[in-house]
């Protein structure tokens, strides 16, 4: 499959996830086989306004590239200079969110409120589309009601103002993350339009992945949840398209995970810093092992690598995993 020039070596996508697909997770999808990783949502306001910490979400590594970094907001001039700022920041692709719809977001008009107001849509789509020259995809919703037709018709717009790829989340913006994705939509959206289509909800295992792309022909799947606890699910989608039985990670392997989260971390945002979030994310890890509970009351204190280690080391031994440090080496920000 390929975004504009961009050329994905396999059919599988990390999905934008706020407050957690930051550098250090998208390297750890990345070291799973993950073909193309998209940043965390970024205000295009803040970007343009030179917020230091908005800024920071720009961080990347060439290790992680394709990158596709994410921008929301509603004003046509602030997302076209707020794109400008992301292809001058090394982005592989720029993304327009079109799919928030927590409230903060859509007030604005921004979000999934684009997806009611057409002709914004297209002001934004066109300015953003005329100031960077990087592939430009969109991230949609169904719309407000379930019919797809908000959807269709956006699809047509990006289209002619010339987007290289949609990804369709098939969820009415009320429904938030909940009831089941419509899958027809993205079978729709795909059968409708030329440009590649990005499928994605609801893919928790390989042979969701694998009954998404067969049911709606789309070109690559995006993973979004299933990956937050399991970033070795696009290594296991891997297999399974190259013909390996489905299977669900083994307890090494999330403990080899943990390592290797923990060790990204650590070498991109700092062992203090990582090691707070460590206190709630190594449990993502643990979920319906035996002992997670016990494993995630321990690392609510944990202050540096060390003692996160010799954590890992309890309940890897609890777990019967003897052999748990990680050979992967995380890219650092000098390779
Ligand atoms: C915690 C969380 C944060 C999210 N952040 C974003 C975001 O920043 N941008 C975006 O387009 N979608 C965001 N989404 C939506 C996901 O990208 C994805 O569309 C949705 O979770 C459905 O896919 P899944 O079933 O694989 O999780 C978020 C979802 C969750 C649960």
């Amino acid at each position: 499959m390929k975004i504009g020039a961009v050329a994905l070596e396999n059919p599988t996508v990390l999905a934008p996830l706020a407050g957690i697909t930051n550098l250090p997770f998208r390297l750890l999808a990345k070291s799973y086989g993950c073909a193309l990783v998209y940043s965390e949502m970024i205000s295009a306001n803040g970007l343009v306004h030179g917020s230091k910490k908005t800024a920071a979400m720009l961080d990347t590594l060439a290790a992680e590239k394709p990158i596709a970094m994410q921008i929301f907001g509603a004003e046509p001039g602030v997302m076209a200079a707020a794109a400008a700022i992301v292809e001058d920041g090394g982005a592989g692709i720029v993304d327009i969110n079109f799919g928030c719809s927590v409230k903060k977001v859509v007030k604005t008009g921004a979000g999934a409120a684009l997806m009611q107001d057409l002709a914004r849509a297209e002001a934004v789509l066109c300015a953003v589309r005329r100031a960077v020259s990087i592939p430009l995809t969109i991230k949609i919703r169904t719309g407000w009601d379930p019919s797809g037709d908000q959807a269709y018709a956006l699809c047509r717009i990006a289209e002619a103002c010339g987007v290289d790829a949609v990804c369709v989340h098939p969820r009415t913006a009320a429904q938030g993350f909940g009831g089941r994705s419509d899958w027809s939509i993205i079978a729709e959206v795909k059968r409708r339009m030329d440009l590649p289509v990005i499928g994605n909800g609801d893919i928790a295992s390989p042979e969701d992945a694998l009954a998404m792309l067969a049911q709606t022909e789309c070109d690559a799947v995006m993973v979004g949840r299933a990956a937050v606890g399991d970033p070795i699910i696009f290594g296991r989608i891997l297999a399974v398209l190259e013909g390996s039985s489905p299977r669900l990670p083994t307890a090494s392997e999330r403990i080899e995970a943990m390592v290797r989260y923990l060790n990204a971390s650590v070498a991109h945002i700092g062992e203090p810093h990582a090691c707070r979030m460590m206190r709630s994310r190594l449990g993502w890890f643990a979920k319906g092992l035996p002992g997670a509970s016990r494993f995630r009351e321990a690392i609510t204190r944990l202050r540096t690598k060390d003692e996160a280690l010799e954590m890992i080391a309890w309940f890897a031994g609890r777990l019967g995993v003897v052999q748990f440090s990680d050979p992967v080496k995380i890219p650092s920000a000098s390779s």
